[in-house]
């Protein structure tokens, strides 16, 4: 089989595997495992260094550039997630927009086209990923690239009229023209991405390929998690009241204020749970370096403190915060000790705590997972509680009703979710995409035919 030749801003470490490593590491797994593959994309280090670093080991090479700091100023923290994000996440509100990041952005992607190029084979299948290299298809035809090219948005699409709203929005659809498929998380962001390509007169192949996971092996691995002695120290120190969980980037995205919100109007609406509960929410920094995320930093610092101090005993705090960087393999654990979990972003691409949290639950007494409906993975957990998760109200009913959910309910609930999960696997999504991109008809071959 020819090699794959996937490119993404951030390259995991060359030697992460199993089901404890990162999301894309894993759900990429399968198609590793059976073809040689190239890994391209930024070092995650700031420097003026300008050749990439390339290591291998068994039939897999990563090949990282590292960023100036001006570039990492311009494309990562300015454009990728001071505006393509927000925007990306229905939130036009907290992007800005500056014309000298948007050029960054074009130049970075420019620069990674140029010191990828080289490194091509002419059989090559060349699998871009995420919204950072929105233009880098266009960037490689530009060089001569004739190979088949895939592009996996793995964050939602707004609809065409919010997206609009981005200067030069066009431009950045007509560079999509360049790749072979397009796939999304869900047929919602298919709509929205295939109306806004129409609009401009793109044509571009969209398809639905939602990310799924490995869930017997996650399930395994949480259960071995929970028996380790950091897990057993958590649990000791819960004295055995119920765990609610969260986990998430410390990101505006994830809907954390009213998450906790949701959280103190339980306590105050419900008070016979006081007492009885302890909400965990992990929430590890994120893009510190982008403004918007300080400011969500201390909103939460504020609030957690607040809810705290109104509701703590001497002996109980009803809500742990955390923002500190936490172990996949102890978030495994945890996942399995809960007894809820809390999902509630405002929007998401997929979100996959939620289905890891499924995974890791003990069949015979499996806990319950309360998810926005506005997380991708809403459209395949159906045994999930939903919720608005706007209305912490709503938050707050979701889990006194999660609370109180008998035994008989929660394996039902449960057990749809599982089968959904262990039947999809994780190495359907890179097989179903790539399959699909071989297939694909609209091959842009010939010189400048994509324009
Ligand atoms: C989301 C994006 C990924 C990104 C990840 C972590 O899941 O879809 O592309 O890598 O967040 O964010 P970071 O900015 O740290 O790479």
């Amino acid at each position: 089989m020819a090699r794959l030749v996937i490119v993404s801003n951030r390259v995991p470490p060359l030697k992460e595997s199993g089901p404890m490593a990162g999301g894309l590491t894993v759900s990429l797994e399968e198609a590793v495992k059976r073809r040689e593959l190239l890994w391209f994309g930024w070092s995650g280090e700031s420097s003026d260094r300008r050749e990439p670093r390339i290591a291998s080991t068994g039939n897999r090479t990563h090949a990282v550039i590292d960023l100036t700091a001006q570039e990492h100023k311009l494309y990562y923290a300015g454009f990728c997630n001071g505006m393509l994000w927000p925007l990306l996440h229905y939130r036009f509100g907290l992007a800005q927009f500056r014309r000298a990041e948007e050029e960054g952005w074009r130049a970075v992607n420019r620069r990674f086209a140029e010191q990828l190029a080289p490194l091509l084979r002419e059989d090559d299948t060349i699998w871009i990923h995420d919204f950072h290299l929105f233009p880098l298809a266009a960037a490689l035809r530009d060089l001569g690239v004739r190979q088949k090219i895939g592009f996996f948005l793995h964050v939602p699409f707004p609809p065409p009229a919010l997206f609009a709203a981005l200067p030069r929005a066009a431009a950045l659809l007509r560079d999509l023209q360049a790749i072979d498929l397009i796939g999304t998380q869900t047929a919602e962001d298919a709509e929205h991405l295939s109306d806004a390509l129409r609009r401009e007169g793109v044509s571009a192949q969209v398809g639905v390929f939602p990310v799924g996971i490995n869930a017997e092996a996650f399930g395994r691995a949480a259960a071995q998690a929970a028996s380790r002695k950091d897990a057993q120290r958590f649990r000791e120190s819960l004295a055995g009241r119920e765990l609610i969980f969260g986990v998430d980037r410390l990101d505006y995205s994830k809907g954390l204020p009213q998450r906790v919100l949701g959280f103190a109007d339980l306590l105050k609406r419900y008070p016979q749970h006081r007492g009885k509960v302890t909400f965990l929410q992990a929430a590890p920094i994120s893009r510190g370096e982008v403004t918007q995320y300080r400011m969500l930093r201390r909103e939460m610092d504020e609030l957690v403190g607040r809810i705290n101090g109104e509701y703590a005993e001497v002996d109980w705090v009803p809500l742990r915060w955390t923002t500190r960087p936490i172990q996949r393999r102890t978030l495994a654990g945890f996942l399995r000790m809960a007894n809820i979990a809390l999902v509630t972003p405002l929007r998401d691409g997929m979100n996959l705590v939620a289905k890891e949290f499924v995974a890791a639950q003990p069949p015979e007494d499996p806990g319950v997972l309360i998810l926005s409906q506005f997380a991708g993975a809403a459209r395949e957990m159906e045994g999930a509680v939903k919720v608005n998760p706007n209305d912490p109200d709503e938050i707050a009913e979701a889990l006194d009703l999660a609370i109180n959910m008998p035994i008989a309910e929660r394996r039902e609930r449960w057990r749809m979710d599982y089968d959904r999960l262990a039947e999809a696997g994780a190495s359907g999504w890179s097989r179903d995409f790539l399959a699909s991109l071989n297939r694909a008809e609209f091959s842009p071959s010939g010189e400048g035919a994509w324009k």
